[in-house]
């Protein structure tokens, strides 16, 4: 029995965790937040493990990076899949609330998570959630642009992840302090933000931040929308 493969991979220059994905070598493989600048090194791991990218996923349309989504499709003609909420003109397969996605001998679930964006979901798979930026480690994601709301981001968060069995574990889209992943009962318990005893006490906390726009969100948001491939950026 080949043994499952799962590649945490991380880029500097925007602190995104992208995550590779496949039951074993010679297999169907998925990837999960892809960061176009890294494309090359995906397609070499893919290469190296014999696998066969199927499926790429996006956790929500992000800003501060562009989505390698569109040019692995292009070089491996692998299946873009966002929630159905996505304003993105180019995906292949838009998922709904709780719908399943499938690779060889593995299935993810799709929860819609909204908050940080409205397009924004989670991914179960077994015993761990890719988060996007829904629930952060130590942290949670701003709320204040792309129809952000931390009304929704509070129920996403302890309506939804924070319902999972507790030693579930959490893989976020970021993090800027060299964490790689964390459970969700760690959360719970010392996430600064999620000590809160009401809606309106989170959404006070959300609505101050006072974080200037990032850098990148004027390109990203747009090529992210438009689907846009190296030679277009
Ligand atoms: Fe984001």
């Amino acid at each position: 029995m080949p043994s499952m493969i799962f590649e945490q991979l991380f880029d500097t220059k925007s602190s995104t965790y992208t995550y590779i994905i496949s039951s074993g070598k010679g297999r169907e493989a998925l990837i999960i937040d892809p960061v176009i600048e890294n494309t090359e090194d995906y397609i070499k791991i893919l290469e190296s493990l014999e696998l066969k990218l199927v499926k790429v996923i996006d956790t929500h349309i992000h800003a501060d990076h562009v989505s390698g989504l569109n040019e692995l499709n292009k070089r491996t003609n692998c299946t873009r899949i966002m929630g159905e909420k996505s304003k993105s003109e180019v995906i292949d397969l838009k998922i709904k609330d709780n719908e399943k996605i499938e690779i060889e001998n593995i299935k993810l679930k799709a929860m819609y998570t909204p908050g940080h964006t409205d397009c924004s979901y989670s991914y179960l798979m077994n015993d761990r959630v890719f988060t996007g930026d829904t629930l952060l480690i130590n942290g949670t994601g701003r709320t204040d642009f792309q129809s952000g709301s931390p009304y929704d981001a509070y129920d996403s968060l302890f309506n939804r992840l924070l319902k999972l069995p507790q030693k579930t574990l959490v893989y976020p889209a970021h993090d800027y302090n060299g964490e790689k992943n964390s459970t969700i009962e760690n959360e719970r318990n010392n996430n600064p933000r999620l000590q809160v005893s009401s809606k309106d006490e989170y959404a006070e906390i959300m609505n101050n931040l006072n974080l200037a726009n990032p850098k990148m969100m004027d390109v990203a948001v747009p090529a992210n929308l438009k689907g846009l491939t190296l030679d277009q950026i």
